[in-house]
């Protein structure tokens, strides 16, 4: 199946690691729920909280794709070899996931508090980075 997409997309003249250009999706949502969830604390910005609950609803629908062409990028320019980057990134998507659900299903954006439900939220920009940071150590060494 790899082979099959990158020859493909090398055939459309497509050469770059697909990763990439899905990552913004949940790393850009994830920062933007973030900096929205806590705006929303300003005085008359209350409604920003559900801006900031809509952009981790966009992450979360994000994530698979995201996975997949990691996976996909894994498996054609790094040969599938297993090393820590690679096994420290499925871990660290597997929580994002988790804390994604949780936000998801348990936040009520029409009532943001200083509570446990913004601290997933700054959970989540936690884990973000270890990704991104962990994507540019395999990417760029
Ligand atoms: C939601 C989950 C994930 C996010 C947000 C994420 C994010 C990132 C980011 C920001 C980079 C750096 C991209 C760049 O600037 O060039 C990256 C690179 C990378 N990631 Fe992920 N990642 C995720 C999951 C995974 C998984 C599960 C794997 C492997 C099984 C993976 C494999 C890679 C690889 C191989 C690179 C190096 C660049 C490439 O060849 O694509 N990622 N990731």
């Amino acid at each position: 199946m790899t082979e099959i997409i990158f020859e493909f997309l090398n055939n459309i003249g497509f050469t770059h690691p697909v990763h990439p250009a899905l990552t913004h999706i949940p790393m850009g949502m994830v920062m933007g729920a973030v900096v929205f969830r806590l705006v929303a604390f300003l005085p008359r910005m209350k409604m920003l909280a559900k801006t900031g609950y809509h952009c981790s609803v966009l992450a979360l629908l994000g994530v698979a794709p995201t996975v997949f062409t990691g996976y996909l990028d894994w498996q054609y320019r790094y040969g599938g070899m297993w090393e820590f980057l690679i096994v420290l990134k499925m871990v660290l998507a597997a929580v994002l996931t988790i804390l994604l659900l949780v936000v998801v299903i348990k936040d009520d954006p029409e009532n943001p508090r200083l509570d446990r439900r913004t601290g997933f939220y700054l959970l989540l920009v936690l884990v973000a980075i270890g990704l991104g940071y962990s994507g540019g150590e395999l990417q760029y060494g």
